[in-house]
């Protein structure tokens, strides 16, 4: 057996929120291994990195989801009772649905209201003097997946209710007011999405058959049962907070079209390098730093032992900057696609391993679209100016975010080339 290198603290939880996203990177480099333990939310907890590491962590047989994620961000992010906790059939058949939420037909029509909503934004932006681009494409994205999903919100409650949302995805890795603001927006959330579940089943609103608000009001679990209507407005929460949460994608491709202006003129002209710079994106800015499991049987792989139970760690973070895959790793590099490969454990923003199967992220074909869009109205439909600001990320804050959220002034729209 080979012995797994320990972190010299008693309880690193305080390292980690102190370091946030290059917790388990920096100790890697330190004890020159891709796995340590580390007493972590006063649990021994193995952490790992790697394309190798993430393989293994999305094997099923090895590991659960029952039971891992830390509590405080149950009660943030995830919300009790939703996809992200569940295994085996359960999990499958749950996964199932949102999969078959995301079809090319979903992507096009969510797409094409967030075109819409964009092209109405810019318009009243006119007549401001300054915008903050964070803020403002979460608006933009929260009423396009409303309306995609046939989530009825009225016009004074969308600013409360995407507030919330936003909440939830900035709360998740905050401590203290942010963390308590994070748990009442999901209370508030869970309740409205909750009572309109009830009001699906009781056919006192009408929503189409084919809008993710009556499907997953009558999705059917494992048990041929009916959700309870909690864990039906966590999964309806799974699909609007995430759609929320690709604004912050977009607030970082406008980072790096305003720091690689050479970018911004390729991108204008047409969409051949609008995939690439999307994906780099998503590499070099992925804000979701860490997942857990826990080992199902005691096992050894590469001689290290993995007790059963245990708590297990994998670093999104530190895979996605990780030398063996990526040369110059912490570089804007769009162009590195020509020739680094991408595969299913090595880029993982969004998590790994297969769809359908795993845990992976359901939402990243909807993610791509909207930074797509996201490019496209920044290069091609308006103008604007980047006024002095704080745009520094902080690393240690999760999820990163810069400063001050990309403020954007002298906004003008252009007609469509
Ligand atoms: C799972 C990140 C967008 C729905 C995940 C996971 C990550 C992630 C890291 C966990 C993967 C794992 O446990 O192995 C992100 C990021 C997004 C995003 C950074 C961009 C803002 C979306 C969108 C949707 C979505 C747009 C839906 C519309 C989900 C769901 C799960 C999930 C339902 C749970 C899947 C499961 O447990 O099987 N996401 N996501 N996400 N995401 Fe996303």
């Amino acid at each position: 057996m080979v012995y797994i290198p320990l972190d010299s603290s008693r309880e690193s939880s305080v390292a980690l929120l102190r370091e946030g996203n290059t917790f388990i990177s920096t100790r890697c480099e330190r004890y020159d291994t891709d796995i340590f333990r580390a007493r972590l939310m006063m649990e021994k907890t193995i952490c790992l990195r790697g394309e190798a590491a993430a393989r293994l962590f999305y094997d099923e047989q090895r590991f659960t989801r029952e039971g891992a994620a830390p509590g405080l961000l149950v009660k943030t992010l995830f919300g009790v009772g939703g996809v992200q906790g569940l295994d085996g059939e359960a999990h499958r058949v749950r996964k199932r649905m949102f999969m078959d939420l995301m079809s090319d037909a979903d992507i096009k029509e969510l797409t094409h209201f967030a075109v819409e909503e964009w092209q109405q934004a810019i318009k009243s932006w006119q007549r401001q003097t300054q915008v903050v681009l964070h803020s403002a494409v979460q608006r933009i994205h929260f009423r396009a997946a409303c309306r995609w999903a046939g989530v009825p919100v009225d016009e004074d409650a969308v600013d409360t209710r995407c507030a919330e949302q936003a909440a939830m995805i900035d709360g998740a890795g905050g401590v203290a007011s942010r963390h308590w603001q994070a748990r009442r927006a999901r209370k508030h959330s869970e309740a409205w999405m909750a009572a309109l579940v009830e009001q699906v089943r009781g056919n006192r609103i009408q929503v189409d058959e084919d809008r993710a608000l009556f499907r997953v009001s009558w999705h059917r679990d494992v048990q041929g049962d009916l959700l309870k209507p909690q864990v039906a407005a966590v999964e309806l929460l799974n699909l609007l907070r995430p759609t929320v949460a690709i604004a912050r994608f977009v607030t970082f491709a406008a980072l790096a079209l305003h720091e690689h202006p050479g970018w911004h003129e390729t991108l204008r002209q047409d969409d051949t390098w609008l995939e690439p710079f999307v994906q780099e994106v998503r590499r070099l800015y992925g804000f979701f730093p860490f997942l857990a499991a826990r080992v199902r049987e005691d096992f050894e792989w590469n001689g290290y032992r993995f007790p059963k139970g245990g708590r297990v760690m994998l670093d999104l973070f530190g895979t996605n900057r990780d030398p063996r895959s990526w040369a110059q790793p912490d570089e804007f590099r769009p162009e590195r696609y020509e020739r680094e490969a991408i595969n299913a454990y090595n880029f993982i923003p969004q998590g790994g391993g297969e769809h359908a199967v795993n845990h992976r992220c359901p939402g990243e074909w909807f993610t791509i679209a909207l930074i797509k869009e996201g490019v496209r109205q920044l290069t091609r439909h308006m103008t604007y100016e980047v006024p002095q600001q704080d745009l520094r990320i902080d690393w240690s804050r999760m999820p990163i975010i810069p400063e001050s959220r990309f403020v954007i002034a002298s906004i003008r729209p252009t007609a469509t080339p």
